[in-house]
């Protein structure tokens, strides 16, 4: 049977899901867009070709003025894909969508972090006493695979700690201060020329992007009912060209790393020795989780992006598909 799908948010995200289901050939069917400004709705198919060059050409992909909403109440699919903008505090719209889709029956996969950060456990609950599945894997880490890695791939082997740099634009910015002895400021300035930082980088720069990670992270592999709270956090704004001179004396880096050990969740700049797997350079992220029986996994991968963050849903997508027996 083929699934069908809506695609809620058609941003960079939204549109590279429609793009990776143009490139691969999937049974995925997508039944209904929507934007900020409207929808379009085919139960045959959305033509993607031509959502995506409408989105281009008009700034959105409305052939009608149909909301989310409306799609998540009122087209039949199986799967809502929710993309649009993560709001930390309170989950936003997006924990509208993916409480909607739940109570139409509906399955999600997202990329917001902020419905998870906001409300993990009720949605968990809802999902789970309705019987449908809801699956995140894009929220941490773009296209590196660690919350399924070390849920389903890693069943069975107890998972102890994870230490990671999951904040490319903050990496970026401490290379190019490690490997150019340059400012914060300056480094925060070539990223912003570069286009890989945010209009407001303080989501980023100061730790508040990595302590969502590290929050979905600690609830979905470790099983804990953490908030953003519950998070130390320091960022990365008062490191300094001679914090680095000394560290690099003494053989290390710095890295901002977001860790989950012995029940304690922090966010803070690090020395890390720098033949250390955690010493990666860019906009690159890497974590390391140490589990009781297969000893110390690293993995890494690119943590952002539209093409990248969309392999991550398509993954969730046909996780549920094959789940489904379709
Ligand atoms: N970009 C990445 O590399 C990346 C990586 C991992 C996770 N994420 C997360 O994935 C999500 C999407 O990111 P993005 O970069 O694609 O964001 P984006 O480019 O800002 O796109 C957000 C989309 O949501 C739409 N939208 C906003 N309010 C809406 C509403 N009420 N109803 C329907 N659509 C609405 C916007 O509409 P308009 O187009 O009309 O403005 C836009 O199409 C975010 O939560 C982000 O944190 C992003």
């Amino acid at each position: 049977m083929t699934l069908r799908i809506s695609i809620i948010g058609f941003g960079a995200v939204g549109q590279g899901v429609a793009e990776v289901l143009m490139r691969t050939n999937h049974p995925v069917r997508v039944v209904a867009i929507a934007d900020s400004r409207g929808a379009v709705v085919d139960s045959c198919g959305v033509d993607l070709a031509d959502a995506l060059q409408r989105k281009r050409d008009a700034g959105t992909v409305a052939t009608t003025d149909m909301t989310a909403i409306d799609i998540i109440e009122g087209v039949d699919h199986e799967i809502m894909v929710e993309t649009t903008p993560t709001e930390m505090a309170t989950g936003g719209i997006g924990l509208i969508h993916i409480k909607k889709a739940f109570e139409k029956k509906r399955h999600v996969v997202t990329s917001n972090k902020g419905p998870l950060v906001a409300k993990y456990s009720e949605l968990c609950r809802i999902a789970r006493e309705n019987d449908l599945h809801f699956r995140f894997e894009a929220t941490v880490g773009g296209a590196m695979p660690i919350i399924n890695l070390s849920e389903e791939i890693l069943a069975g082997n107890r998972v102890l700690a994870i230490e990671g740099v999951l904040n490319g634009t903050c990496n970026y910015i401490l290379t190019r201060m490690d490997d150019e002895g340059v400012s914060y400021e300056q480094a925060l300035g070539e990223a912003q020329e570069l286009g890989i930082v945010e209009a407001d980088p303080t989501a980023d720069v100061e730790g508040i992007d990595t302590v969502a990670k590290i929050v979905i992270l600690a609830n979905s592999v470790f099983g804990m009912d953490v908030g953003y709270e519950d998070v130390d956090v320091t960022g990365i704004t008062k490191i300094t060209p001679e914090a680095f001179k000394l560290a690099k004396e003494g053989g290390y880096t710095i890295r901002l790393i977001g860790e989950i050990q012995d029940g304690t969740l922090k966010v803070a700049p690090k020395m890390v020795p720098r033949n250390h797997p955690l010493n990666i350079g860019g906009t690159f992220n890497i974590a390391s989780i140490q589990t009781e029986l297969a000893g110390r996994i690293t993995i890494g991968g690119i943590g952002a992006g539209s093409i990248e963050t969309a392999s991550a849903i398509l993954s969730d997508i046909l996780w549920i598909k094959r789940v489904l027996g379709d």
